[in-house]
């Protein structure tokens, strides 16, 4: 987790250096902003022809301000969505909130765990599963950001990061 500032500077620098298409929305943090978003969300990837799964992106985003609104919340505070398409057809799914911490976030997203409850603390477990990785960092002044990185098809030609690595490929030898 990128908890180191220069970290978080550089992380955003190798986005913003192999980012295609961007698209932000802030929002109101009451429950029906989380249906927008995934409307907007929905439209974006589709106007975009991103090649991957738009509908995990869909719940992941869902899910994600889901969290905001519910464990995120500050009065008089938005929470806020960006999303960019790297040119390797990787997606940065940002989703950020006015609260600085996240203290369990290690034990939510451990899915040997499962939740508690078996009505609640699914959904980071659900993202979890749909994404190449979850992570979450420290905003500048206020708040936190939770990101996902999906893996597409390349747009253009694949970028020389780390961002754009899928976990799951084995290096060829
Ligand atoms: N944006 C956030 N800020 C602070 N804590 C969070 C945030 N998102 C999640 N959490 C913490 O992580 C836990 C797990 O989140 P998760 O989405 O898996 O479950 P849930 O929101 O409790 O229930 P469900 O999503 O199944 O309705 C939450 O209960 C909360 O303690
Ligand atoms: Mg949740």
């Amino acid at each position: 987790m990128a908890n180191d500032m220069t970290t978080v500077a550089q992380h955003w620098q190798d986005i913003d250096k192999h980012t295609a298409l961007e698209w932000g929305m802030r929002h109101t943090m009451v429950k029906r902003s989380a249906r927008l978003t995934r409307i907007h969300t929905r439209r974006t990837l589709t106007s975009w022809g991103w090649r991957g799964e738009i509908e995990d992106a869909v719940l992941i985003v869902s899910e994600l301000v889901a969290n905001a609104i519910q464990h995120g919340r500050v009065v008089g505070h938005q929470f806020a969505v960006r999303i960019a398409l790297l040119e390797c057809g990787g997606l940065v799914i940002d989703v950020s909130d006015p609260v600085p911490d996240f203290p369990n976030f290690a034990d939510a997203i451990a899915q040997d765990a499962g939740p508690q409850h078996p009505e609640q603390g699914r959904g980071l477990l659900v993202a979890v599963r749909l994404s190449a990785e979850i992570t979450w960092f420290p905003r500048q002044y206020r708040g936190k950001t939770v990101r996902a990185r999906l893996v597409g098809k390349p747009v253009r030609h694949r970028c020389a990061t780390s961002l754009c690595a899928n976990p799951q490929e084995q290096p060829q030898v």
